[in-house]
């Protein structure tokens, strides 16, 4: 077990927003947090982070008590986070983004500037370019590969398909996909069904800030009717 969540609620000021959510992720695994606008997605991965620390329940990795540590501990004990809100920095060239990432992590390992311009041969042939000229995809790729310049163990990604154009979705699914084949294990938060179904072996849905419905993503694929279920109001 790489990620376990026992029961965690967390609050912003006095508006309670998770109601106990507990889920795993194991080694290799990749699991899909799904669930409506609203829902707590977002603030279920601030928890583990320590961006917004659980008000109860316990966040662990590796099998570690890491609940309330501050990010950058978080982060150097190996869970890297992909934000919804892709914030690069517009003013540096891809490259120093880059750069800012690797110096900022402190974590050698098999994710360094060449291995990551491999991964997104795009962003190589981009990485003179400021950050703010770049497209969304692009810059969604860059906040992927910022991320993995930290080599973490576990991969938190939120929402990654969030306005991008279909074919944009395409590609970057298929990268996902590869990074998921490389052994990288991955918790991704998708409002988009599809998207997180393609690539996630185990899903949790919420709903409200509890979990609704835990099973394997092949039980979802095989049955759209729950799917619209789980999904609806
Ligand atoms: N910074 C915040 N302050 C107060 N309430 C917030 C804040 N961020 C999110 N919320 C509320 O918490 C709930 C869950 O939000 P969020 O975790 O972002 O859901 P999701 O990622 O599933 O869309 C929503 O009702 C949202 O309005
Ligand atoms: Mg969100």
């Amino acid at each position: 077990m790489l990620l376990e969540l026992e029961d965690i609620r967390t609050a912003y000021g006095l508006s309670q927003v998770l109601f106990g959510i507990s889920l795993t992720v194991e080694e290799g695994e990749c699991v899909g947090l799904l669930g409506r606008n609203g829902v707590g997605k977002t603030t279920t991965m601030r928890s583990v982070m320590g961006l917004t620390p659980p008000n109860a329940g316990r966040v662990r990795f590796k099998s570690r008590d890491i609940t309330g540590w501050p990010p950058y501990r978080v982060a150097r004990a190996g869970i890297g986070f992909v934000p919804e809100d892709r914030r690069i920095f517009a003013e540096l060239s891809v490259w120093e983004n880059l750069d800012v990432a690797r110096r900022a992590a402190g974590r050698p390992g098999r994710w360094t500037m060449e291995t990551v311009f491999e991964l997104f041969p795009v962003l190589a042939r981009l990485r003179d370019r400021q950050g703010g000229f770049l497209s969304g995809g692009e810059q969604q790729m860059l906040t992927i590969a910022r991320t993995l310049m930290g080599n973490p163990d576990l991969l938190l990604l939120d929402e990654p398909s969030e306005g991008l154009a279909p074919l944009v979705v395409e590609a970057l699914l298929v990268k996902i996909a590869e990074l998921k084949a490389q052994g990288l294990t991955i918790l991704i938060a998708e409002q988009a069904v599809d998207f997180s179904l393609a690539l996630a072996d185990r899903v949790y849905v919420l709903e409200k800030g509890k979990v609704r419905f835990t099973g394997p993503a092949a039980t979802l694929r095989a049955d759209q009717a729950l799917v619209d279920r789980l999904m609806s109001v």
